[in-house]
């Protein structure tokens, strides 16, 4: 279990994160909910230790790894697909998929990962020698979640997953999300979409400019009546 407690983080002067606390179970998909600048990204920057906490703890199945470094924890399975999907358009699906799988090069599965990722997603098997710089959005969506899963996490958090894509590949990623989820990858979702990322989630927090506010199941987040009203615009 993934635990962060009274996080806090800055860029520069400015202070992005205050206090943010929530859990993160063992598996399922937990949607991690704001508005544009409340601080989503940074707090998986942080989680993923690409930005250090000024406060506050991040705690894995009980070890403070606060200072760990971002190749330690993304050997320990905490894995970040980012935002703008970040990836090397001169590059074909296949090798960036290969390159996700780097920090697992020496367990000698990638192989066996990759053909597990392909029978997911055979949308990406039919392009693997495709430039991933001329994939569609939606593929290139797939490619960026696809190179996460080869670093075999046991965190996947996926940043801003659903933007720019048409409603039916939302849909389907979701699915995809939920079928990665049942296999005991503990998911953590950035969305702007509450509604569907309610639907797709297991459990939600939200945060507001650096502190978070709400924890709860999707169900409670979605009956309470100050999400409803900032949020759900009911
Ligand atoms: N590299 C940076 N340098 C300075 N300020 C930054 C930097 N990155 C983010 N910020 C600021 O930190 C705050 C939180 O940004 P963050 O990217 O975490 O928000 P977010 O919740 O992910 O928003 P969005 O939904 O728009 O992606 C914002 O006010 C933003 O302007
Ligand atoms: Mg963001």
């Amino acid at each position: 279990m993934l635990k962060v407690e009274g996080l806090a983080a800055y860029y520069g002067d400015f202070q992005a994160l205050e206090n943010v606390s929530f859990e993160l179970p063992d598996s399922g998909v937990t949607a991690l909910l704001g508005a544009n600048a409340a601080g989503k990204t940074t707090t998986l920057r942080v989680i993923s230790g690409v930005l250090p906490a000024t406060a506050g703890t991040v705690t894995l199945d009980g070890e403070d790894i606060t200072q760990a470094s971002s190749e330690e924890r993304v050997r320990r399975g905490i894995v970040q697909v980012p935002e703008g999907r970040k990836l090397f358009g001169t590059l074909t699906v296949e090798e960036n998929l290969l390159l996700g799988g780097f920090s697992r090069r020496k367990d000698g599965k990638s192989r066996e990962r990759l053909d597990r990722i392909y029978s997911m997603l055979p949308k990406l098997a039919e392009r693997r020698t495709q430039l991933a710089g001329s994939l569609s959005g939606g593929e290139q969506q797939m490619c960026a979640v696809g190179r996460g899963l080869m670093a075999d996490p046991s965190i996947l958090m996926i940043d801003e997953m659903s933007l720019g894509l048409a409603p039916v590949i939302v849909t389907q990623m979701f699915g995809f999300v939920k079928e990665i989820a049942a296999e005991g990858v503990s998911v953590l979702l950035v969305e702007q979409h509450v509604q569907h990322a309610l639907n797709a989630a297991d459990r939600a927090t939200i945060i507001e400019k650096g502190v978070t506010t709400h924890s709860g199941t999707s169900e409670e987040i979605r009956n309470d009546p100050k999400v409803r009203e900032a949020y759900l615009g009911a």
